[in-house]
């Protein structure tokens, strides 16, 4: 009942010190793939700029960048009508389509051209020719940062506008998650691109000291809490069971048995971060229909009655398993054969993108696990030979003093989430002025209203979606009655 997909859009994050812990992998019901909107797209190539911020000869260098287009619904730049844009994220251009299932669902409606262009050292969008090459060092590494992407699509939508004489055409940008976050950076940066920008659960405040640690693990929490009382306090005392072992001799292939594991364990650390990776994917996608925290629960407060607090887990978790026999903790490890989203967002992270996400006290399910900036600094300079800023999100994008800074200056962006997403308590939630709004649903899972719409979508969804639609319709609206005037 439980089919296992992994698609690159979207990452939960790395924990704590424990960085090699995560990966990029989430799991969505067959049902919100089908029929995924990939047909009437078009693949094309556009020869992109390395470097747009410097004039170093080889900074004239070129790469292909990949773009999608759909023009089925496109009312026609005559009519002026709307360009949607989706500012591609962390993966491949091909499951960033099948994920942005709002673009497609509302162009007929809207009458759009969608555009969804690939996000450079993703999928076959790599400077300096294969993979390979693009991620040897920090020598080629170098110019993969959100900086370089937006001016990539800054300067691709702008050539693609007057390529299609489509000058007048409004654009909007959206986007999911870091995809969403770039979509509402790209709007405040470029606003002469950009009419307004769609930015669902983008935890775009989840930066510097904006947020506290332990935000994404007190939802995580919270959702399993709301769930089962007994399957949180399962949870809860499983860590210090864990640790019973560790101390024992022999402790760790007692472990290995009760969890199955397709390898001895080395440590406990690394039982301990496949579990708590299984039960932040399953907070962030707790979506309606699949319901994965309701599914782990059921599995541990359904155990056999005398089983012990880690044969419970062990059944709760046994679903994760998908068809393999036994408990492949080395899914979630980041490693040569971890996707290529896992490995591109791990540089990003140890670059700039620095996400505090911790706790830092007992008053989650999790043991304390407090955010070390120095380990983490550690850790990136091992693995990628580079040091992480983490004042840069801040400094290039803002987010301190949110509200007054952005009530003036800004408009036309909507930050929607869902509270059940642990990275909902990264994003902005409350509304800044008449334009830059808030819309979330209590009920909500990571970008759950982007994703492609189906039949068992619940009411309160539905509703979500259509006070978006309504919203990016009056910016339309606005915008053409200023360009006649
Ligand atoms: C884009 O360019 C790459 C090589 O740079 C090529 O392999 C690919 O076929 C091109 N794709 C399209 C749609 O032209
Ligand atoms: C990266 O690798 C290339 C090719 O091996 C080498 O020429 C360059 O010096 C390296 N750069 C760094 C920063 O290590
Ligand atoms: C615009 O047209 C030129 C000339 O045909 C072409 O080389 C370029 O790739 C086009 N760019 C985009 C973004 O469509
Ligand atoms: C944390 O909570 C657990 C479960 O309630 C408890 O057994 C443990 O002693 C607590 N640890 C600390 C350091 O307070
Ligand atoms: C940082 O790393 C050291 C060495 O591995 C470890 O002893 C320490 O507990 C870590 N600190 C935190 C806050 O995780
Ligand atoms: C923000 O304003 C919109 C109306 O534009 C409203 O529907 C929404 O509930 C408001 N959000 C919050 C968090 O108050």
């Amino acid at each position: 009942m439980w089919d296992q997909i992994v698609l690159g859009l979207l990452l939960i994050p790395k924990l704590g010190l424990v960085r090699e812990s995560t990966h990029g992998k989430f799991l969505i019901s067959q049902s919100n793939l089908n029929e995924i909107s990939s047909s009437g797209y078009k693949f094309y190539n556009y020869s992109q700029t390395i470097d747009h911020f410097n004039y170093r000869p080889e900074s004239y260098d070129i790469f292909q960048q990949r773009y999608a287009i759909n023009d089925k619904y496109w009312g026609g730049a005559k009519n002026n009508s709307p360009i949607f844009v989706y500012t591609g994220d962390e993966a491949s251009l091909e499951s960033v389509i099948r994920s942005a299932g709002f673009l497609v669902d509302n162009a007929p409606h809207f009458q759009a051209l969608l555009v969804v262009i690939e996000h450079r050292y993703y999928g076959e969008s790599n400077p300096f020719g294969s993979r390979k090459q693009a991620y040897q060092n920090t020598s080629t590494l170098g110019y993969f940062s959100s900086t370089q992407a937006l001016a990539d699509y800054a300067q691709l939508i702008t050539e693609l506008k007057k390529n299609l004489s489509a000058n007048n055409c409004p654009v909007i940008a959206m986007g999911g998650s870091y995809g969403g976050m770039l979509a509402s950076w790209f709007r405040l940066k470029y606003p002469h691109i950009v009419i307004g920008a769609f930015a669902s659960s983008a935890p775009i405040l989840y930066f510097d000291d904006i947020t506290p640690e332990n935000g994404y693990l007190s939802i995580v929490t919270k959702d399993f809490q709301e769930t089962s009382k007994s399957c949180y306090r399962t949870i809860r005392e499983s860590w210090f069971e864990i640790d019973k072992f560790g101390l024992e001799i022999n402790g760790l292939s007692v472990l290995s048995q009760i969890f199955h594991t397709c390898r001895p364990l080395n440590n406990t650390p690394e039982l301990k971060d496949a579990l708590a990776s299984i039960y932040s994917a399953a907070a962030q996608y707790d979506d309606p229909t699949t319901q994965p925290v309701n599914l782990l629960c059921s599995g541990i407060d359904g155990a056999f009655d005398e089983a012990t607090i880690l044969e419970r887990v062990f059944t709760g978790i046994t679903p994760w398993n998908g068809k393999k026999q036994c408990f492949d903790i080395d899914v979630y490890n980041i490693d040569d054969s971890a996707s290529e989203t896992a490995i591109g967002w791990y540089w990003q992270t140890c670059s700039e993108m620095v996400m505090p996400i911790g706790c830092d006290s007992n008053d989650t399910m999790f043991q304390a696990q407090p955010f070390n900036i120095y380990n983490y600094t550690m850790d990136c300079q091992k693995k990628w030979g580079v040091t992480p800023r983490p004042h840069w999100m801040t400094t290039e994008f803002g987010g301190h003093n949110i509200k007054s800074v952005l009530r003036n200056f800004g408009s036309n962006i909507i930050f929607s989430n869902g509270l059940r997403d642990p990275y909902s308590s990264g994003g902005v939630l409350c509304n800044i002025s008449d334009t830059i709004v808030a819309i979330y649903t209590t009920q909500g899972s990571h970008c759950l209203d982007i994703l492609p719409a189906t039949p068992a979508d619940p009411e309160w969804l539905i509703a979500q979606r259509n006070e978006e639609v309504k919203i990016i319709e009056r910016w339309i609206a606005e915008y053409k009655a200023n360009i006649i005037a």
